[in-house]
């Protein structure tokens, strides 16, 4: 079994229902909530492929405000090497706000050489034997599925597959390279006329609209903020909503861009994305200089 990394969330995914009127959770089969809208806390890489670490506490002061604005849900991982500075503004929260550990939702991910593999597949075999289910039924059942979706990538055949087998999926990276990040992202960009058009018609921003355009496609968002405004901002988005024919027209954008498909992963059989036209020396060059984790 070939898996990157298992995802452990605080409950499953069985089957999940939508309400009209409270978009900020959605409900699931087992009577959990998953909350719509998380805070995601990797800080990307530089350039050089070097992991963006926080400094002098910023994540947890930035986790807290989130959690002060509305947040009920925080996307992290091992990997990102945040999940101490996590735990800190949770804490934080919780003290100053009376708060409880359940009043926070917590999705994070273990890569495998993080937990014995060796003893995870036979408690799964185990598992499997004592629930009377094959793999793909156990997986649907409790783990949810992480893909990058914005306009520019909307994974539509993905994403209806999971509707119909009754797995939620979050989003991540919902800004793409529509916000800046990336010169050479292909449209939309921050000041195309259907996402200003869009913004002014409900009296929001463009990232706002990015946001809800998620949200009414009954998808998690994961937007990462350090700025305490635009956390804010990024969780004002239950108050409206895009008709299904704005949803649409946003995803027609789609181009199937992705910000990262890494290199280093270029030599493994099932390498599922399009790769970049390297040779293979300039392959061995990026993964023998590459600081990526
Ligand atoms: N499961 C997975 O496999 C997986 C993979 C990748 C990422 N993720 C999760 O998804 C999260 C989000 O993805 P991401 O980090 O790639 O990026 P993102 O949320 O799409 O974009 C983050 C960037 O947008 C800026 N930004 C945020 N809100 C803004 C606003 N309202 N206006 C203008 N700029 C704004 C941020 O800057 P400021 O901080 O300055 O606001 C930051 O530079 C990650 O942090 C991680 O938790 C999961």
């Amino acid at each position: 079994m070939e898996v990157a990394y298992i995802v452990f969330i605080l409950s499953f995914n069985i089957k999940y229902a939508y309400s009209a009127t409270d978009t900020s959770v959605y409900l699931l089969n087992d009577g959990h909530k998953i909350p719509t809208v998380a805070l995601g806390t990797s800080l990307g890489h530089l350039s050089d492929g070097t992991r963006v670490l926080p400094v002098n506490h910023s994540l947890a002061r930035a986790v807290q405000w989130a959690l002060e604005a509305g947040y009920r849900h925080i996307d992290t991982a091992a990997l990102y090497r945040v999940e101490d500075e996590v735990g800190l503004g949770v804490q934080h929260y919780i003290e100053d706000n009376n708060a409880t550990r359940e009043d926070v939702y917590i999705t994070t991910k273990l890569w495998n050489d993080a937990h014995d593999i060796d003893e995870v597949i036979p408690a799964l075999k185990k598992s499997l034997d004592d629930l009377k289910m094959d793999y793909v039924d156990l997986y649907l059942m409790h783990y949810p599925m992480a893909y990058s979706v914005n306009p520019s990538i909307t994974q539509v055949e993905l994403v209806d597959w999971c509707k119909e087998h009754g797995v939620v999926v979050m989003a991540y990276s919902p800004f793409g390279g529509i916000l800046g990040r990336k010169k050479d992202a292909p449209p939309p960009h921050a000041d195309d006329p259907t996402l200003v058009g869009l913004a002014k018609k409900y009296n929001k921003t463009v990232p706002q609209i990015l946001l809800r355009y998620l949200l009414d496609r009954q998808l998690v968002a994961i937007p990462r903020s350090t700025n305490k405004d635009r956390i804010k901002e990024n969780i004002d988005i239950m108050n409206f909503s895009l008709t299904p024919d704005e949803v649409e027209n946003l995803s027609k954008f789609n181009s199937d861009y992705r910000l990262r498909t890494p290199v280093k992963w270029y030599s493994h059989p099932e390498f599922p994305f399009e790769k970049k036209n390297l040779s293979d020396a300039e392959i061995k060059y990026i993964i023998e200089h590459s600081k990526e984790d």
